[in-house]
């Protein structure tokens, strides 16, 4: 088995080699933290906004779509508290001059103690076999017993250090339990500070008129700012969700695991207006639609988890990360949150506009509650690479590397391969193209042999192969490849647009929604 880190590294150069994701302007050596989606990572990637926009909006009545603009007037920012609290407590090392998230640091520490107590129950699980019993050795077993006390120890006191927003008792955390500078392997730390993540520009042409703006964090606020706005045009009754796909912008710090934790993502964002008091209720209810839909994606129900969050941001009641095992572990992808009505008595403090909503039902006005869903687009690209990837070997000796992805996710559905380049089976094959392309994404591809042409579609994941032979001047059937089987059929060319689509169509995710 790969180790953590060469599975990420495999996946890394997968997804360059075959047109998934390149670093930013990589022929300046890239930029950090920035990533370019390429040929097949932009459909891969539409094809998950699809998923994630039809099952809101056609799937919810009560669900709409806005579109707001990536540039908001200032005063959102600090409405929001994102001015005076979007900040990372930030540690540097004065040897090294690196500079890392504290948090951060006391996390991996703690995930240190988890390994070792994971790898002190893995070794006893081998020596005792069948009658192993875990839950006794973990009450039971001394070095177990002490590690896991260390471990609740440096915890309480992390979670306590978070919840007073105590700069100074993050690092003593860091100092107590002796945590080195990976680069320098000093402790010689700073003390910690907090840093503000939002990048800010100028709008305006002069320098005295220029306004400092900042490029949203999250898309929310511009869901926040339109709510009367859809409520009213759309006449929308509450309970009622707008949705919103949108590049938002963060200086992130500790920058890596490749499209993780990225400086430009991508969020898919759903902002759930609901009756003060109700709120709980629909927590609930989003969490669950949430999870389905995850796992509706085909990578394994037991690759997710929910993790309540320790620390509330400024806004929530209530909070909870969708959680996949990604090849580093167990990793946030979407994150749901009870907001309350945080943010929209805050833009109505701010702005001086009464954006209350009058309940007809009610027969009285209030600012609404919101349960929010926000989901990473980069993030959940990178769980469907790592959950796709696999390395197979053949009963022939042979080895391919195959992206099993659902097929509706697939960024090319089908490939036309003429067996020859001659004899009129390209022409035959065009004709075969020139009929599914009104409906399915596909390529044509004459070059090489026709098992080397199976394993490049393989390593891109598409998951139908159509071959043209001299057969098929004669009867119109072709032989039709799947991708995880390799089985091969003959099937007739007019029928081969309902085999695509029974299997590629995106009804089929949304069916396992219902
Ligand atoms: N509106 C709420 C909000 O933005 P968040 O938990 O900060 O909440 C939501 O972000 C989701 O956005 C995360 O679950 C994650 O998938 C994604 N995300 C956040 N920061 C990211 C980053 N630097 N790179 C990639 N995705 C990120």
């Amino acid at each position: 088995m790969a180790s953590q880190e060469e599975g990420l590294k495999k996946l890394i150069a997968h997804s360059k080699e075959y047109g998934f994701v390149f670093p930013s302007s990589e022929i300046y050596d890239g930029l950090g933290a920035v990533y370019d989606y390429g040929q097949n990572g932009v459909e891969l990637k539409n094809n998950l906004k699809r998923f994630w926009w039809d099952s809101m909006v056609l799937l919810n009545e009560n669900v709409v779509g806005i579109d707001s603009a990536i540039f908001m007037h200032p005063t959102t920012w600090k409405a929001s508290g994102h001015v005076d609290a979007f900040n990372d407590p930030l540690i540097d090392n004065k040897d090294s001059k690196k500079r890392y998230r504290a948090d951060v640091l006391i996390e991996e520490l703690l995930a240190k103690y988890d390994d070792k107590i994971d790898k002190e129950v893995e070794k006893a699980a081998k020596r005792f076999g069948e009658s192993f019993d875990e839950k006794m050795y973990r009450e039971t077993n001394p070095r177990v017993l002490d590690n896991q006390a260390k471990r609740d120890e440096i915890y309480a006191r992390f979670v306590k250090a978070l919840h007073d927003n105590d700069l100074g008792e993050l690092r003593q955390i860091i100092v107590d339990n002796e945590i080195a500078c990976p680069i320098s392997g000093t402790r010689n730390w700073t003390d910690v500070r907090q840093f503000n993540l939002m990048f800010s520009t100028e709008m305006g042409s002069t320098s005295e008129g220029a306004m400092k703006i900042y490029l949203r964090p999250e898309t929310a606020q511009g869901i926040f700012v339109n709510y009367l706005n859809v409520q009213k045009t759309g006449r929308m009754k509450i309970p009622f969700g707008i949705a919103q796909i949108g590049k938002a912008f963060r200086n992130e710090i500790v920058a890596r695991q490749f499209i993780f934790r990225m400086r430009e993502f991508e969020q898919m964002e759903m902002q759930f207006f609901v009756r003060p008091g109700d709120e709980m209720k629909w927590y609930e209810h989003w969490k669950e639609v949430r999870l389905k839909w995850h796992k509706a994606l085909g990578l394994g129900d037991e690759k997710y988890r929910f993790h309540d969050h320790e620390k509330l941001a400024h806004y929530a009641n209530a909070a909870t990360d969708i959680e996949y095992e990604m090849p580093f572990g167990f990793k946030e992808v979407e994150g749901i949150h009870s907001r309350t009505d945080f943010d929209l008595a805050s833009h109505e403090k701010f702005s001086g506009k009464n954006i209350k909503y009058f309940d007809p039902e009610l027969k009285k006005s209030y600012v609404p509650y919101v349960v929010e869903t926000s989901i990473g687009l980069d993030r959940t690209f990178l769980s469907i690479m790592a959950g796709a990837y696999c390395e197979e070997e053949l009963e022939n000796g042979d080895s391919r590397v195959v992206l099993k992805f659902n097929p509706a996710l697939a960024p090319i559905k089908a490939a036309i391969l003429p067996l020859v380049r001659k004899d009129g089976l390209p022409e035959k094959a065009r004709e075969i193209m020139d009929d599914l392309k009104f409906d399915f994404k596909c390529v044509y591809d004459e070059k090489d042999s026709i098992g080397k042409r199976y394993r490049r579609q393989d390593a891109v994941g598409t998951p139908f192969c159509i071959t043209v032979d001299q057969q098929t001047l004669e009867d119109n059937m072709v032989t039709i490849r799947y991708r995880d089987s390799m089985k091969q059929d003959r099937v007739a060319i007019k029928d081969l647009q309902k085999i695509i689509d029974d299997q590629v169509n995106i009804k089929n995710l949304l069916k396992k929604l219902a």
